[in-house]
Formats: structure tokens, C-alpha cells, sequence
């Protein structure tokens, strides 16, 4: 049997409406406007409202996604939503978003990779699809992170943000589509990045909230070593594996956790800026949601166009890595 090649059939975004800048940080904790640009790139972030949790933004960007693809709910077969920010443990939040979407064709389940979460699930429904399982599958990244941001830690609280977006994913004629995924992990690093609060090892208590154990924790600096040295390998493995080299990247499209980070990557490969979406500035680090979001406004931008070689990769808590090449 011919393995049928897989693709992204459209894509869709979507980031809440309310802004958090480096200006209303500073009001919160001790921080300037010039210390996070330097260190980080980030100047504002988008933050959830009140009413809405994280499979409210899957469900406005998969509408997109769809209405971009020209995909029908019911036509969908598989939902997998990356996200470390579920609605809650259970049901999943693809279930929610299935029920919400009418998609009652679906088999629908989460991933939780952190921030490789969305390339992880490429990976899944492109597998899947290939193997002849299914054929059209919705893959969203999104986060509320928002609600797991300690907002007197510094440390933490200038990086993070909310936001979704979707891919349609189907087959494609030969030849276009996936060309190759790289996943990896480090579990022994995972101490560097955790939510340790509200699971079974700690189960919330009045005591594991007073100890604001339901925020995440991160060393910075370890994770920040980490990424520098994953980005680049598992772009370079997946090129390899595509039979292709960094000289025949049209786009790299990043996880934006941080510009230091992917100016690192783009020097590793020899690439100059234009040929790397950035958009960290205006978002900051949304998880799961970046590469899509990324993804998603580099092809409303036009600067996605067909036969381009795509380079995806991410970085994430676990720890975790993933890379994946794919021709539009
Ligand atoms: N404002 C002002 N000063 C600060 C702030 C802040 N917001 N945060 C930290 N500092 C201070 C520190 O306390 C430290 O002071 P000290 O030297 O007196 O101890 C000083 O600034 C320098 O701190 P560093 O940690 O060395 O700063 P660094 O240049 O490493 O930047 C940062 C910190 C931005 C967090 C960087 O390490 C980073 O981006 N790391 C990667 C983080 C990341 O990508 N995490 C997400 C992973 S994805 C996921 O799975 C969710």
C-alpha cells in the first residue's frame, strides 16, 4: 500500500481582544518596559477574558481553519487539541470543542507536549491520516496561560500569554505536505518547568493554593541553554530526514518563547530574518498556540505561497522538542 501524502488544507487563528504591555507589568511587579524587550523581545501580550477558557479560543480558531480548508464539521474524523491550559482534566478539551463544532464524526482527544504540544499532534493526525485511519483531521494549539501565570513572579509573569490556532489537515496531491517530524524528550528536565500543583502528586488543597503550587515554575536561564541547543538540531534533523538542506528553507516558523532564542536559530542556520516569522513581540510565549498562530498569520500575510519549503520547530516543558518540514 502507498502511503498517501498529508498536508494542511487551511489554517485559522485566534488571540483574545485584551492587551497586557510591558507598561501594565510594571505596575504589577519590579520590571521595566527595557528589560523585558532586551531580554525577551516580548511588548505585549494578549490575556483571555473572564468567560472565556481555552477551548473557547480552539473553537474560533478551528471555525477559521475550517472555513479556510472549505472543510465541513461533519466532514471532520479526528480533533487533537495541544494544550497544557485544558478547561479542566476531564472530558478533554477536544471533546469540548467537538460538541461545540458539531463535528459528531470526530474522534477527538488532547496532547500535552508544552510547547511542542502543536507539532506533537501534527505528527499524531498526519501519522494517522497517512495509515489510511482517517482523512481530515483539526489540530489546535491553545492556551489560556493566563490562569496559570503567577502574577507577582517576575520571573514567569512578562512571558506568557493566551491564544489558538488551527490546521486542517488532509490529503495532498504527491510530493507536497509533510516531509518529515522530529519528536523528542528529556524527561529528567522537567523539574526546569512545571505546574506542580492540582494533580495527583499534589492534589489541590487550601495548603497547595496558599503555596502557589497551581502556577507554573521555571528556571529561566537552564530552559533558556536547552532551547538553544534543541532548535537547531531538530531543524537540521528534519531536513536531513527530508532530504534537504538549510539552504533550501523558504520559512522558519518558531516556537516564540523568546527573539534571543530564535535569532540563535536563525544564526545556526544560516538564515536571514526575513525568511523567519517572528511575532513574539505582540503575543509573547502562547505554548502550544505559537507555531499555528505563527503559521497562520504568515499566510494571511501572503508570505506563505505554494511549493514553499516550511521548517516548524519547538521547544517545551517535559522537557520536549519537535521539528517538522513541510512543502505548502
Ligand atoms: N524584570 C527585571 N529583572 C528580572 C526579571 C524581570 N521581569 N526577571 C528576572 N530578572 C532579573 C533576575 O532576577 C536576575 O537578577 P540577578 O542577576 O540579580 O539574580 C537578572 O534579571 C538576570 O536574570 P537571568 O535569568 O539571567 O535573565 P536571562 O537573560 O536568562 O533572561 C529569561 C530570563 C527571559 C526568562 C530567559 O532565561 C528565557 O527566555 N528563558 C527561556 C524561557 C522559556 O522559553 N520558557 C518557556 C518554555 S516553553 C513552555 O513549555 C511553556
Amino acid at each position: 500500500m502507498k502511503e498517501l501524502s498529508v498536508g494542511i488544507l487551511g489554517v485559522g487563528r485566534y488571540s483574545p481582544e485584551r492587551r497586557l504591555t510591558n507598561r501594565d507589568l510594571e505596575q504589577m511587579v519590579d520590571t521595566s518596559d527595557e528589560w523585558i524587550v532586551t531580554r525577551t523581545g516580548i511588548r505585549e501580550r494578549r490575556i483571555a477574558a473572564p468567560h472565556e477558557a481555552t477551548s473557547d479560543l480552539a473553537c474560533a480558531a478551528a471555525v477559521r481553519a475550517l472555513d479556510a480548508a472549505g472543510v465541513a464539521a461533519e466532514e471532520v474524523d479526528l480533533i487533537i487539541v495541544a494544550t497544557i491550559t485544558p478547561d479542566m482534566f476531564f472530558p478533554s478539551t477536544a471533546c469540548l470543542v467537538q460538541d461545540r463544532l458539531g463535528a459528531r464524526n470526530a474522534a477527538a482527544f488532547d496532547v500535552s507536549a508544552a510547547c511542542s504540544g502543536f507539532i506533537y499532534a501534527l505528527a499524531s493526525a498526519s501519522g494517522m491520516i497517512a495509515a489510511g485511519m482517517y482523512r481530515n483531521a483539526l489540530v489546535i494549539g491553545a492556551e489560556c496561560l493566563s490562569r496559570v501565570t503567577d502574577y507577582s513572579d517576575r520571573n514567569t509573569c512578562i512571558l506568557f500569554g493566551d491564544g489558538a490556532g488551527a490546521a486542517v489537515l488532509g490529503p495532498v496531491p504527491a510530493g507536497r505536505g509533510f516531509r518529515s517530524f522530529v519528536l523528542g524528550a528529556d524527561g529528567s528536565g522537567g523539574e526546569l518547568l512545571k505546574l506542580p500543583g492540582g494533580g495527583s502528586r499534589i492534589p489541590a488543597s487550601a495548603e497547595s493554593v496558599a503555596q502557589r503550587l497551581h502556577f507554573m515554575k521555571m528556571n529561566g536561564r537552564e530552559v533558556f541553554k536547552f532551547a538553544v541547543r534543541v532548535m537547531g538540531n531538530a531543524a537540521e534533523e528534519a531536513l536531513h530526514k527530508a532530504g534537504l538542506t538549510k539552504e533550501d528553507i523558504d520559512l522558519l516558523i518558531p516556537h516564540q518563547a523568546n527573539i534571543r532564542i530564535i535569532q540563535s536559530a536563525l544564526e545556526r542556520l544560516g538564515l536571514p530574518e526575513e525568511k523567519c516569522v517572528v511575532n513574539v513581540d505582540r503575543y509573547g510565549n502562547i505554548s502550544a498556540a505559537s507555531i499555528p498562530v505563527a503559521l497562520a498569520e504568515a499566510v494571511e500575510d501572503g508570505r506563505v505561497r505554494e511549493g514553499d519549503r516550511l521548517v516548524l520547530v519547538g521547544f517545551g516543558g517535559g522537557l520536549t522538542w519537535g521539528a517538522s518540514v513541510l512543502i505548502w
